[in-house]
């Protein structure tokens, strides 16, 4: 058997072949199906992407119609997930009441017909469809009030900014956050789409897909980092402060949220795309110190680490525009979900086309042929 070198993390090791996105970290691009995001993010809306992703093309003018309508027409949740969800306490992370909400949906439809086209279909729907109005069911009852029912009349982003808090948001901030789930949409094999893809392998249904990938985008290496910009730019407080809390952090050689990546080397083209929607909603909403303070922090690194690739993220900017939004900073991840479950729709159907059971070797490091103690003798 050939021996392979341990890479921790995987780093560098493909765990599929996937026709999904393709990002090019020295040059700044990122594709899904082959086309730039700047290009989707000015033309397209984030269900059009989603039909994209899941299906490999841009849907025809009826294909579109077709899918927003069913997803307009299952966007509620059964009154037993509101009744469960009732029950979570509501110091619980919402993160974690998704990932339950999420799986439990697996209870009420069980049929596993993983071959059927239609049966795909109908998951899909169902999943973006809900993911969204369970997010703001859990968000209204945690605080004692009674979720909000869908509108069918609202667009997909309109609807869930309804739900939020029962007002018609205004149509720029309905379009900005529309382009910033088109952002967050996919990226390919990270954590949470690999947890989607082993999941997969093993022929469950689509909702302990999405369960499990929930769960490994909370942590805070993952998609948990956007709520910490947040709480770093409110401990920072004020413009004066940012370069010596930069120099604190080279200095302890602590991270600073939102900044650097993985893949990218150069600005994160997500991030540039959410810097000018981040202009266009304070400028429309009014300019706060969070704003100075991002734009300070930007200069600052850039001066500091730019030699080293470190720039803004795309969570550096979410985090910006989702507070300017009014949206609680403990939403920033499950709203990151509602966007990321059509990309992990989309691997899961890619892996069913070619399915093989993910199942890795190990290197094994522990001892052999140890005797067994009596506890008495331990
Ligand atoms: C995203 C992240 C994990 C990528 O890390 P990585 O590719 O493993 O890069 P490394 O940690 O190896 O960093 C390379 C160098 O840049 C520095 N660096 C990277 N990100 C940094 C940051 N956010 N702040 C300060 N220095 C940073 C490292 O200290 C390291 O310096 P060194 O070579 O002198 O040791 C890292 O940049 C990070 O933790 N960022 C903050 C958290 C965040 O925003 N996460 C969301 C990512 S979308």
């Amino acid at each position: 058997m050939m021996v392979c070198e341990y890479k921790p993390g995987l780093e560098g090791i493909p765990a599929a072949q996937s026709s999904i996105s393709y990002v090019d970290g020295q040059k700044g691009i990122l594709e899904y199906r082959g086309i730039r995001i700047e290009e989707l993010a000015e033309k397209s809306t984030f269900l059009e992407t989603a039909y994209l992703l899941i299906w490999g093309e841009l849907p025809s003018k009826e294909e579109l119609e077709g899918f927003e309508h069913e997803v307009r027409y299952h966007r509620r949740i059964k009154y037993r997930i509101r009744d469960m969800m009732k029950c979570f306490p509501e110091s619980g992370h919402p993160m974690d009441a998704l990932q339950a909400s999420a799986a439990a949906l697996g209870l009420f439809y069980s049929l596993r017909d993983l071959h059927n086209p239609a049966y795909i279909r109908d998951s899909v729907v169902r999943l973006i469809a809900t993911i969204p109005t369970m997010v703001a069911a859990f968000q209204l009852m945690r605080k004692g009030n009674d979720p909000v029912r869908p509108r069918d009349d609202l667009d997909y982003s309109s609807n869930f900014l309804y739900m939020l808090d029962e007002k018609e948001p205004d149509p720029l901030m309905a379009r900005i956050f529309d382009i910033c789930l088109i952002l967050q949409v996919e990226h390919t094999m990270n954590a949470s789409t690999f947890s989607a893809r082993v999941t997969a392998s093993t022929l469950t249904d689509p909702y302990a897909v999405v369960a499990s990938a929930v769960g490994t985008l909370g942590g805070p290496l993952h998609g948990g980092a956007n709520e910490e910009v947040i709480q770093m730019l409110e401990k920072i407080g004020s413009v004066e402060n940012v370069r010596p809390y930069i120099d604190h952090c080279l200095e302890t050689k602590s991270k600073i949220m939102g900044f650097g990546h993985r893949v990218y080397k150069v600005k994160d083209p997500r991030a540039i795309i959410l810097q000018g929607l981040a202009e266009q909603l304070f400028e429309k909403f009014g300019y706060d110190k969070f704003y100075d303070i991002a734009q300070e922090m930007e200069r600052v690194v850039e001066e500091k680490l730019g030699s080293k690739g470190i720039y803004p993220n795309i969570d550096f900017y979410s985090g910006l525009v989702y507070r300017k939004m009014g949206i609680p900073t403990d939403l920033f991840t499950p709203i990151f979900a509602i966007a990321r479950v059509a990309g992990w729709l989309a691997h899961w159907k890619e892996q069913l086309e070619e399915n093989r059971i993910f199942r890795p070797t190990q290197v094994y490091n522990g001892l052999h042929e140890v005797t067994y103690t009596p506890i008495d003798q331990r």
